[in-house]
C-alpha cells in the first residue's frame, strides 16, 4: 500500500471513455497524432478519480439540528435513543418523493465529482419498507444513469428498526428477509446488501440470517461492524467470507485476524469518528501490518458524516490514523475498486481502465492530504470528458 507506482514527467493518452496508454512525456509525445487533444496538467499530480466504496447518497433534509445539539454535548447515540437519528432521516426521506430525490442525490453527485470522487459505493437505508427501499434504490439507479459518478447500489434495509416496528425487531428482519430482499433482487437493483449490525440495533443473529439470505440470492455482503462495541460484526463478516466489514472503530486483534484470515477488506471511515466527536479511531495501522487491504471512504450521510470528499478523509487518515499520504491514495483508489468487485475497471490510470482521472492542484500527492480543506482539484475527468 505504500508504494505508489508515480511516473516523473508523465502523460497519458485515452480513447474514448478509456485509457489507452500511459508512460512518460516524450513516449505519449510520440503516439500523438493531428487530432488528438492536448490537456497541458502543468507539471500537477494526476491521479486515478477517487473510489468511495462507502456512502449513503439519498437521503431528505439534513440534521444540521443534531449536529448543533451534539456540539452542546449531548451524543449520537442519545439523539438517537429518543427517536432522532437515522429514524428522523427516514421520516423525510419516506416523505419525499422519487423526483425530490433524484434532484438531491443529483447535488450530492455533483459534489463527490468535484473532490474528484468518480466512482461510489450508494447504499439505501432511509427507506425501512419494501418500496421505500426500493424507491432509494432506484433513485441510485438513476443518478448513475444522469450524471457522470458511477453508484454501485447496495441494499440497507436493515440500518434502523423503523418506527412501526419499535420492539419487534424479529419481525422486521423477516420482512426484509422474506420480502424486500427477493424484490430487490428481482428488480435487480442492487449489488451488495449491508446490515448495521450492534447489539442494540442488529445483532449477530439477526444480521447474520439477513445476510446468508443475501448470499444466497447471490449478493455481495457488506457490514457496519463493531462502531461502538466489539460486538461480533467484523467476526460475522469474516465467517461469512464477506467483501468488506466497515467501521471497525471497536474491532480486537482477534477479530483483526480473522478478517485477514478470510480476506475481508476493512473500510475505514475516520470522517464519522471525527463527526461525531469520538476520538476512538480504528486499528489502521494494525490492519495494515496484518496484510489487509484496508479501504478508504467517507461515510457520507446527514447524521455521522456530512463529508462528501475523500482529500479530507486522507487527512484524516494521515493525522489520526498514522497511515502514511501514499498509503491513503491506495486505499482511496486501487483498494477501494477491489472491495466493489471494479478492480479491472477504475481505481488505477492503467490501459484498458476507465478515463476516470483527477488533476490535482499539488506538484506531490503528499499535498493532498496535507493542505487540508484548501485546495479543490484542478480537473476531473470521468469515462473520458471533464466533468468539474
Ligand atoms: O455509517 N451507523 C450507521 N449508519 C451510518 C449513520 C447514518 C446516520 O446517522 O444517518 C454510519 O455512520
Ligand atoms: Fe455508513
Amino acid at each position: 500500500m505504500g508504494e505508489l507506482a508515480i511516473i516523473p514527467d508523465g502523460a497519458m493518452l485515452t480513447r474514448g471513455d478509456k485509457i489507452e496508454w500511459v508512460g512518460t512525456r516524450s513516449e505519449i509525445e510520440a503516439r500523438l497524432t493531428k487530432d488528438t487533444r492536448v490537456i497541458d496538467a502543468g507539471g500537477r499530480v494526476v491521479a486515478p478519480g477517487f473510489v468511495d466504496a462507502h456512502t449513503h447518497l439519498v437521503f431528505a433534509g439534513n440534521r444540521a439540528d443534531e449536529y448543533e445539539m451534539r456540539c452542546s454535548g449531548i451524543t449520537y447515540q442519545e439523539i438517537a435513543k429518543q427517536g432522532g437519528g437515522i429514524r428522523s432521516t427516514v421520516r423525510r426521506t419516506r416523505a419525499a418523493t422519487e423526483s425530490d430525490l433524484l434532484a438531491v442525490a443529483q447535488k450530492h453527485a455533483s459534489w463527490f465529482l468535484r473532490g474528484g470522487t468518480t466512482t461510489i459505493e450508494a447504499k439505501s437505508g432511509y427507506g425501512l419498507s419494501v418500496e421505500a427501499e426500493m424507491k432509494i434504490l432506484r433513485v441510485v439507479r438513476q443518478t448513475s444513469k444522469t450524471t457522470p459518478l458511477r453508484c454501485v447500489p447496495t441494499l440497507l434495509g436493515a440500518h434502523e428498526v423503523p418506527d412501526e416496528f419499535v420492539g419487534r425487531t424479529p419481525a422486521y428482519v423477516d420482512l426484509v428477509v422474506e420480502e424486500m430482499l427477493p424484490m430487490v433482487v428481482l428488480e435487480k437493483l442492487a449489488s451488495f446488501c449491508d446490515v448495521f449490525c450492534e447489539p442494540h440495533i442488529f445483532d449477530e443473529a439477526s444480521a447474520a440470517r439477513i445476510l446468508e439470505a443475501a448470499r444466497r440470492l447471490e449478493l455481495g455482503v457488506r457490514i457496519h461492524a463493531d462502531q461502538f462495541s466489539c460486538s461480533g460484526g467484523a467476526r460475522l463478516a469474516a465467517a461469512l467470507g464477506a467483501a468488506t466489514a466497515d467501521h471497525l472503530e471497536h474491532t480486537d486483534a482477534v477479530s483483526i485476524a480473522a478478517l485477514a484470515a478470510a480476506g475481508v477488506q476493512p473500510v475505514l471511515l475516520p470522517g464519522s469518528v471525527y463527526s461525531i466527536g469520538s476520538k476512538h479511531y480504528p486499528s489502521a495501522r494494525a490492519m495494515i501490518d496484518a496484510g489487509l487491504a484496508v479501504v478508504l471512504a467517507t461515510d457520507f450521510n446527514p447524521g455521522s458524516s456530512p463529508i462528501a470528499s475523500m482529500p479530507v478523509v486522507l487527512s484524516l487518515a494521515c493525522t489520526q490514523m498514522k497511515m502514511t499520504p501514499a498509503e491513503t491514495m491506495t486505499a482511496a483508489t486501487m483498494n477501494a475498486a477491489c472491495s466493489l468487485n471494479l478492480g479491472g475497471a477504475v481505481g488505477s490510470l492503467e490501459p484498458g481502465k476507465s478515463a476516470d482521472f483527477v488533476v490535482h492542484e499539488a506538484n506531490d500527492y503528499r499535498e493532498i492530504p496535507y493542505f487540508l480543506g484548501t485546495q479543490r482539484p484542478a480537473m476531473v475527468f470521468a469515462q473520458g470528458e471533464r466533468v468539474a
